[in-house]
């Protein structure tokens, strides 16, 4: 909470500093105008017809026309100056023996310096937008701005350089991290089952059906389990719940929204009736940013029809601290640490998907467990041998769970998460955690609001973390989603999700979440805005965007189909 109240306080008086910063330098809307048209007009990479009127978060800026670093490359560079030998030389044949030996002599390598690579590399950098630059609003898939301390935390030698194999007695600390994530996780969701195993949010919902398959085959036994193989799942899903479901061996039936885009509780309860549902995977809030409202009831029709209810836990950004899917009904979820708990999402990286249950799944959970060790007292009950490390050999890893799917993941999962979503957790604490879930709300509403009257908003409810429009009204003028997606890059913007979830015709889907101050929301409103009217008065504009780029509109199939990703010497080619 302190931390939280601290940093809005910082983001505030940040904000004003750089109010003033502009106010000191005369920054009036005309000068900044014209000092921004002038470097204009040396790039030879911007369109000249670009036009800046309302653009107040970027102007055009130094960008280097970069080569490959391979056609820097000049014959006999390099980057390091060795002292002459002042020993005996060794011919290379007696130590290498000849077959590890290279005969190219590294031909087509490039030939450079140290400050050739690192200006190379800098320079490339600064043609990329990143979280750090600003705003990223993509829907459904928190990309937000994370505290440099878990970075740090995730980095401390001890955790980092652990190797996987070392011995339970030399990882008490690691297991004890595990241990402690476990907790608060199953505390955060109201669900008490836990595996850190799986490696991303797909791959914890896989693991999650999994759990259910093997608790009906246990429960109802495999003749009868075998006609229980169908898998409900909303028409807003993400794509990654019917594969799961479809991987782990069930036939997928699709649920109709409601206009209001809430899960259709009568295609429900109809899907329901032929008594061959294993259960329901259900997004909340769903892909549309909406709550679903009828969660309990939803649950209980399930549960009646036999089944089990699986959450899709990667818009939890919305609910942490604030509301408990175990506590609705929910049976199975999986959460993404990699976007709600602070690693970041996007770009391949590795991720965490934790699987969380009920005790009456648990036992079906991945093996192996992290369990604090017990031993039998003098009254018969088990005891803690101790909860800290350091305590002979506190924490363990049990593998004697005889219902268990077995091992989704090598190790114990992706460890680097572990250690970032505990530190996000800990520093939040129980009040900041609220906060953010709380903040991440308002900030869509706040969009919402701001937006309403130049985009059509296709769903009544107020949106929790994320918030879709379309391009219904632009269309009129010839202007799409894809336009204006890449027209909000030359106002400094990375592009909102656009044409997702599927079922609405033209989507915008705009999540900002809690790391976004109020002047940086008032410039995106301001941006999109500002894009209506010109969609309005100067679509061409926008159908030619971006302008600003170092390469304008890609044919973006082309570049999907056929990318080009290896280098060859001119000559080669
Ligand atoms: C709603 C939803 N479910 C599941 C996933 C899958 O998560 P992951 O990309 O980690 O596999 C995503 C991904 O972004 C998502 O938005």
């Amino acid at each position: 909470m302190r931390w939280l109240k601290d940093s809005t306080t910082l983001r505030k008086d940040s904000d004003e500093r750089f109010i003033n910063h502009r106010e000191h330098r005369g920054g009036t809307k005309t000068r900044r105008k014209k000092s921004a048209l002038s470097v204009t007009s040396v790039s030879s990479v911007v369109n000249p017809d670009y036009k800046m009127h309302s653009i107040t978060k970027v102007t055009t800026h130094l960008s280097h026309n970069e080569a490959l670093i391979f056609e820097r490359s000049q014959p006999g560079r390099a980057g390091f100056s060795l002292p002459s030998l002042d020993v005996d030389e060794i011919p290379l044949d007696d130590i290498v023996p000849q077959q590890f030996q290279r005969e190219d002599d590294l031909a087509e390598m490039p030939e450079v310096t140290e400050v050739d690579v690192i200006r190379h590399f800098t320079r490339i950098s600064a043609w990329n937008y990143s979280i750090d630059q600003g705003m990223y609003p993509l829907g459904s898939c928190t990309m937000k701005y994370n505290s440099r301390l878990n970075e740090k935390v995730a980095r401390i030698a001890g955790f980092a350089n652990l190797h996987p194999l070392a011995s339970e007695a030399e990882a008490q600390g690691a297991l004890q991290v595990i241990h402690e994530l476990q907790q608060h996780l199953a505390e955060i969701t109201g669900l008490p089952g836990i595996s850190l195993q799986p490696a991303a949010g797909a791959h914890g919902e896989m693991t999650g059906i999994m759990i259910i398959r093997a608790f009906i085959d246990t429960r109802d036994g495999k003749g009868a389990s075998a006609k229980r193989r169908t898998m409900l799942i909303p028409d807003s899903a993400h794509g990654t719940n019917p594969a799961s479901a479809h991987l782990s061996g069930f036939t997928v039936r699709t649920i109709r929204s409601t206009t209001e885009g809430l899960t259709d509780l009568d295609h429900l309860r109809e899907l329901c009736s032929h008594g061959d549902v294993a259960g329901l995977m259900l997004t909340n809030p769903n892909t549309l940013g909406l709550f679903e409202r009828n969660i309990q009831e939803i649950c209980r029709i399930v549960h009646d029809a036999g089944g089990l209810v699986y959450m899709d836990g990667a818009n939890m950004n919305a609910l942490v601290g604030v509301a408990r899917p175990g506590d609705m009904g929910v049976d199975v979820i999986h959460l993404n640490l990699h976007k709600t708990f602070s690693t970041p999402h996007g770009g391949g990286g590795p991720g965490s998907g934790p699987c969380c249950c009920t005790k009456e799944l648990e036992p079906f959970l991945p093996v192996p467990r992290v369990v604090v060790r017990t031993r039998s007292g003098s009254d018969g009950v088990e005891h803690a041998t101790g909860t800290k490390a350091g305590d002979s050999a506190a924490f363990k890893l049990d593998f004697d769970y005889p219902q268990s799917i077995g091992r989704v993941k090598a190790f114990l999962g992706n460890y680097g998460m572990m250690l970032r979503a505990l530190a996000y957790i800990l520093t939040h604490g129980y009040d900041g955690l609220c906060e953010a879930t709380e903040a991440a709300v308002l900030n869509s509403r706040y969009i919402a609001h701001g937006l309403v009257s130049d985009y059509e908003k296709p769903f009544d409810a107020p949106p929790m973390h994320e918030v879709v429009f379309t391009d219904k009204r632009q269309a009129r003028k010839g202007v799409h989603t894809l336009d204006i997606a890449k027209r909000l890059i030359d106002y400094g913007f990375h592009p909102m999700t656009i044409y997702f979830p599927l079922i609405v015709s033209g989507a915008m889907l705009i999540e900002p979440t809690e790391s976004v101050g109020r002047q940086e929301l008032d410039q995106f409103i301001e941006a999109m805005r500002s894009i209506a009217r010109e969609a309005i008065e100067d679509p061409e504009l926008v159908l030619n965007a971006p302008h600003t780029t170092r390469i304008g509109r890609l044919d973006e199939a082309a570049a999907a189909r056929k990318p080009v990703l290896r280098w060859r010497p001119a000559q080669a080619c």
